[in-house]
Formats: structure tokens, sequence, C-alpha cells
């Protein structure tokens, strides 16, 4: 800071912005928006059929053959042809349509036609045309480009047909979920992301400066819902979370979007119901609704028609222990986590998801409820955690939570926990404890299993990962 005006300072710009402007013919060909004409979106042309429409959009693929030529045009609600023939327009609109390259911006006005093998059902016969601007070569063309360079330019591989159904799924999801939980009862209630605790690992927390004094950005926020519970009675939150994880795997985001549900008087089965009953929810709603999104990306359907139709797996940790081991001679021992290569065989053995529930203590949160099966010395927790189909790996975490003070408070000192950061949260065990119990649902993760995307980068728009933070 510069002390004498309290002002950031100036830096030094580090390239030489004579040498980026673009030239005049690069600019935009209009002044403002007055100067379009009132449009409608290309979804909305299939009731116009046999009607003139005027569509506003981006060329994304242009055919030509001398006197005919043929754009796709996408708007986002939809894509369109639109069909411009040499002898039907006057000599300026055919070499406005000509003068286009991909990803030029645009309207166009034209009559609406049915054309039965466009996925839309509809064409544009063009009259007339507005060029917004004309596009210099998109980086991104139709040979196959890597993984860094399409990241590096995620801001313009969104525009892709593949990116675009999978955001479009996303959007899909996100919906589903918010509707299936209000239609239960459920109340939204927006939880920190500044935190003084921590809900999951300790070692997975990034540190922030506040004025001078530390604190987390949110893993979950689950603590906080519990306070809500007490207050609305079911309720959720959905927002971004972040883990301080230095995993490179194809499932692992350093920021993803979570919902963290609470239910009130509930114990592990009422929560596996539910967490069942959303997630046949989601599927459904995604078959039922981004047909079309899945067919792009090459679904294979069937499996998650099965998902939606049939009855998931309720195994306890020991039982997939010894599952695996007899199955796949895994050599697992019973306090064992269940990771990528477990996940894998689970779903090998079984076309629907799976909850594995009753976890060893020493590999959950401090807020689960420890209890010890009979004839057994090892120190279990009411957690359940769903393994999606596939082989797409965790999706939900959830438990019970630990409702009894004095249990509790033992486990923050065992654990070394901050006393002073928890204590409203102990107040909840003080004021009316209640049995309870909610879960996590990762959206990119279950993006990743509907849409079928072999990566996680590939499910928010704009993914933060361990080597990567632009754009
Ligand atoms: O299993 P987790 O860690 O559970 C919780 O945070 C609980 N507090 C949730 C609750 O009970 N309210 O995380 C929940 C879900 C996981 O099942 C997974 O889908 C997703 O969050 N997740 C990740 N997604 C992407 N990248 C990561 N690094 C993730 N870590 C967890
Ligand atoms: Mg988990």
């Amino acid at each position: 800071m510069n002390n004498k005006t309290d002002k950031p300072d100036q830096k030094e710009a580090d390239v030489d912005f004579s040498s980026l402007y673009l030239d005049e013919h690069n600019l935009p060909k209009i002044k403002s928006a007055s100067e379009l004409e009132k449009a409608t979106t290309i979804i909305n042309t299939k009731s116009l059929i046999g009607k003139e429409a005027v569509i506003n959009g981006w060329v994304y693929g242009i055919r030509s053959s001398g006197k005919i030529m043929f754009l796709m045009v996408r708007d986002g609600s939809a894509d369109i042809q639109v069909v411009v023939e040499k002898s039907q327009v006057t000599e300026e609109v055919w070499e406005d349509a000509q003068s286009l390259t991909n990803e030029s911006s645009l309207q166009v006005k034209g009559l609406i036609k049915e054309d039965k093998r466009s996925p839309f059902g509809v064409e544009m016969q063009l009259t007339a045309i507005k060029v917004i601007q004309i596009a210099p070569e998109f980086p991104i063309g139709k040979k196959e480009h890597g993984p860094d360079f399409l990241l590096d330019n995620r801001h313009l591989w969104l525009r892709s047909q593949s990116q675009r159904a999978v955001m479009q799924i996303r959007d899909e999801i996100f919906w589903s979920i918010t509707s299936f939980l209000r239609e239960e009862g459920f109340v939204r209630f927006d939880t920190p992301i500044f935190q003084p605790v921590s809900c999951e690992d300790t070692s997975e927390l990034f540190e922030v400066d506040y004025f001078g004094d530390k604190t987390y950005l949110t893993q979950s926020g689950q603590l906080y819902c519990e306070a809500a519970e007490f207050a609305l009675g079911r309720t959720y939150d959905f927002g971004p979370v972040f883990r301080a994880e230095k995993s490179k795997t194809r499932k692992h985001l350093i920021e993803f979007w979570m919902m963290d549900a609470e239910l009130p008087f509930a114990g592990l089965d009422e929560l596996m119901d539910f967490e069942e009953a959303m997630l046949k929810r989601i599927v459904s709603d995604c078959l039922k609704n981004k047909a079309y999104e899945l067919s792009i990306l090459k679904r294979d359907i069937s499996k998650l028609e099965t998902v939606r139709d049939k009855k998931f797996i309720r195994h306890s940790h020991k039982e997939v222990i010894e599952l695996l081991n007899s199955k796949f001679d895994a050599k697992l021992s019973e306090l064992d986590d269940i990771g990528a290569p477990e996940e894998a065989m689970l779903s090998e053995l079984y076309e629907v998801p799976v909850f594995i529930y009753d976890w060893p203590a020493e590999i959950k949160a401090f807020y689960m409820p420890k209890f010890k099966r009979p004839g057994e010395n090892i120190e279990r927790v009411r957690a359940v955690d769903l393994v999606a189909s596939e082989g797409a790996g965790e999706i939900m975490g959830g438990a019970e939570r630990e409702f009894n003070y004095n249990i509790l408070l033992d486990e923050l000192k065992k654990r070394k926990y901050k006393y002073e950061d928890y204590a409203w949260y102990m107040d909840l065990r003080k004021y009316g404890s209640i049995p309870h119990s909610g879960f996590g649902i990762g959206l990119e993760r279950t993006v990743r299993w509907i849409s079928g995307v072999a990566h996680i980068r590939e499910t928010i728009p704009f993914p933060r990962m361990l080597n990567r933070l632009y754009p």
C-alpha cells in the first residue's frame, strides 16, 4: 500500500499493451444492443414453424457449397441450422454470410421450417443477417487438443458441444437436488465460508489471514447446518467448499461444491433411505430432461436406468472387507479405508450404488458417534458413505452426529481441537440436544458419474486443482 494515498500501488504493466489492441476490422460491427431487433431463443423456434423468427447467437460450424451455406448457430438454449441460399437473399446478405467464421456473433432473421433430421426438429431459412463480430481463428478446432491446452483455454473450451452438455447436466443436478429438498420440507441455510473450525480432516484446511487472525476456508457447512436444524428443522446448504488436499486424481478438486443436509431425529437407516430417494430422483430428472446432452456425451443410458429402477446395496464396512477379500483376494484389513481400487471392485460386483456403513472410527471425523459391535474389539462409528456404480467412487458421505455433550468433549480433547473454536457447537449438545443425522453430496463427483466424463476437471466451470488456478 502507498501510505500517502492509501490506494493500492500502481504496478508496472507486465506486457506491452500497445501490441494487444485489435484492428478496426476485428472490432464489433455494432455500437449497442439497440441496433438489434428483439429476438427469440432458439429453443422457442420449435413453436414457430411456418413463421418468421429472429435469433441471436454464435456460429460454430459452417458448410458451404457455392450457392448454399449451412450455418450451425447456438445461443445456449439450443442449436439450429441456418440455411443461406444465394438465390434467395440480397448480395449484401450473401457477402455478410460469406464473411462469417466460427465463433462469430450475429443476429439472423428467417423462416422457421420443420426439419426431421435436426435433434430440435427445425431449421431456419435465412432472409437477413446482422453480423456483430467476426471472430479471428478460434484456438479450439476440430483437431485433438491436449488437456493442458484445453484447460488453459477453459473460458473458450466451455463453448464446445461436450462441455456445454456437461454444464447442462450439472445445472439439472443442482436443480434436481434443490427441488427435491424443497419438496421434502428442507429450508436452505447459507453457511459461512470463513470458519474457525475444521469439519473433516484438519490436515486439509486452507488457512486464511483474517485481519491478523487465523481462520480457514470451509471444508463443509455441516457443523453450521447442525446449528440451523435446532432452529428450522430440516435444513441444507449448497455452496463451494475447499480442501487443501495434495491429491491429483480424476475425482479430486481443491474447490468443489457440496450440498450438506441435516435430518433432525433421524438415524442411519432413515438417512440411507433419504439419500437413496434423492439420488434416484437426480438420475430420473437427468434421464427425463437431459437425454439430448447424455446422447452428446455417448452415455450408456441403460446403466442409469438400472440405478433409477433397482434398489441400492447396503453393506457394513466389515462385510465389504470380507466380500472383497473373498471375491478378489484383496488382502484388506478390518481397519482399511475403501479407496479407488476397492470402489472399482464393488462396481464389478454391483450395477447399482453401494452404501457402506459402520466404519472404523480411526479413519472418520470427530463428530460421529462411536460404538462396538458385540464380539468385536474395533471402535466403529455410525457413518455411511455411498459408492456410486461404474467405478465412479464415493459421492456421498454422511453419519449420525454424536449428541452427548460429554462424549463429544472427550473426542475434542483426544484430537487436541481448540475448545474455544467449538464452544458454540458444543452448546448444541447442551440446550435440547437430539439424535440427528446428515450427509454431504459432492456436486462434481455426481456430475462426473452421471455424465460419464473421465475426469472431474470437466464437471466444474473453472477447475481449481493442485497445479491449476488459471483462468
Ligand atoms: O465425505 P465428505 O468429506 O463429508 C463431509 O464433508 C461431511 N461433513 C458432509 C456432511 O455430512 N454434511 O465430503 C462429502 C462429499 C464426498 O462424498 C464427495 O462427493 C465430495 O464431498 N468430495 C469431493 N469432491 C471433489 N473433490 C474433493 N477433493 C472432494 N472431497 C470430498
Ligand atoms: Mg467422505
